[in-house]
């Protein structure tokens, strides 16, 4: 089963076994049908945003793809919504500016499925996706059974949740309950953000929305134009001590404070000052605009992506001593 559409790298894989669902009995009729998954490799499968295949998959990968969104319980200041994993999430986001429901706007346009938005916790202009998670609905691999996850037990961390760990490949995302504001509240300290809404006028979420969309424009590449998925780093986070002696060295090094003693900083400056910015060898590349991101220009392969990030990596290490770990899930 080719994978090429189902990552936004857009680049060629294939898979031995492919499920893709839209209601949850039918998960569970595949999975207790008469054939045995359990020696099966299984991958799950969202939107394929934050995926990088370096090889064929010799196994199962299951594709949840529940549609849905059904408001769950309301009051005065909030609503909860029940949304299918298999829903679009940037389409979501702006059903809920539309329908007054706030709190997600800063995560406007970002790739992928609500199914896998708590899966790796995404976050983008000082907001984080747990902050908005009531309860992570689905179905356990090894139990066979569905149960509801609540957010204080998933275990929400900076890109990272239960879900990529404990849970990894064992708990399949169907449908996820956001609580969200009827009242907006807004986050606007990040980068230029704020003077981008107040250039738009009034201070609504719809704005915030838009100014979002032209900021990620602005720097991020379209993985409907060229094949990308989004940061292919974390951003690093170090012992403030070595964060300081960096910054001694290079005083317009970009830092932010993160836990205890330890400081976070930006990967794409670190990759930028190595050189790579606009790089290209054949068509795998470094963004023009975002060091931060790996670009297929056309016909490169998961290898060659894979072997050009190891490189970056390389370079960094030894320019800076610091060691830069995939966000991307790599396959
Ligand atoms: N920078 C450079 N050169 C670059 C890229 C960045 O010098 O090529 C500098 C910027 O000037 C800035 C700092 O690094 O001072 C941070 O850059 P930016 O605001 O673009 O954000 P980021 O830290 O690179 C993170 C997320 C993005 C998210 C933005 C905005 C991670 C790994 N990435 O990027 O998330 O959109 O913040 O909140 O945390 C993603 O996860 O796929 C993603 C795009």
């Amino acid at each position: 089963f080719s994978l090429k559409t189902y990552n936004t790298f857009g680049v060629e894989a294939k898979s031995r076994y492919f499920f893709e669902f839209t209601e949850m009995d039918d998960l569970s009729e595949f999975l207790q049908g008469n054939r045995s998954w359990k020696e099966e490799s299984i991958f799950l499968l969202g939107g394929g945003s934050n995926l990088l295949f370096v090889n064929n998959f010799d196994g199962l990968i299951i594709h949840p793809n529940v549609p849905g969104v059904q408001v769950v319980r309301e009051t005065r200041n909030q609503v909860w919504l029940e949304v299918g994993a298999g829903e679009d999430w940037d389409r979501f986001v702006d059903y809920c500016v539309k329908s007054e429901y706030y709190g997600l706007e800063n995560l406007s346009l970002i790739p992928g499925t609500v199914g896998a938005a708590p899966v790796q916790n995404i976050g983008a202009y000082g907001v984080e996706v747990k902050d908005f998670v009531d309860t992570v609905n689905g179905f356990d691999l090894e139990t066979m059974s569905t149960y509801s996850i609540p957010a204080e037990q998933c275990r929400f961390a900076y890109r990272n949740s239960i879900f990529k760990q404990e849970l990894k490949n064992r708990f399949i995302v169907t449908s996820v309950v956001f609580r969200l504001e009827k009242f907006p509240e807004f986050k606007l300290d990040y980068g230029t953000l704020k003077a981008e809404v107040e250039a738009r006028g009034e201070l609504h979420p719809m704005h915030v929305r838009e100014a979002v969309v032209a900021i990620r424009q602005a720097k991020l590449p379209d993985p409907a134009e060229l094949g990308n998925a989004g940061s292919f780093f974390k951003n690093p986070v170090v012992d403030s001590e070595l964060a300081e002696g960096l910054k001694a060295e290079f005083p317009t090094m970009p830092s932010y404070p993160a836990e205890e003693g330890k400081t976070k900083l930006a990967a794409g400056w670190l990759i930028e000052q190595c050189g790579w910015k606009g790089f290209r060898e054949g068509d795998a590349g470094v963004h023009k605009h975002q060091a931060l991101v790996l670009v297929n220009y056309g016909q490169t392969t998961g290898k060659e992506l894979f072997l050009l990030s190891e490189k970056i990596k390389a370079s960094v290490a030894e320019k800076f001593g610091v060691e830069l770990e995939p966000e991307a899930n790599i396959l």
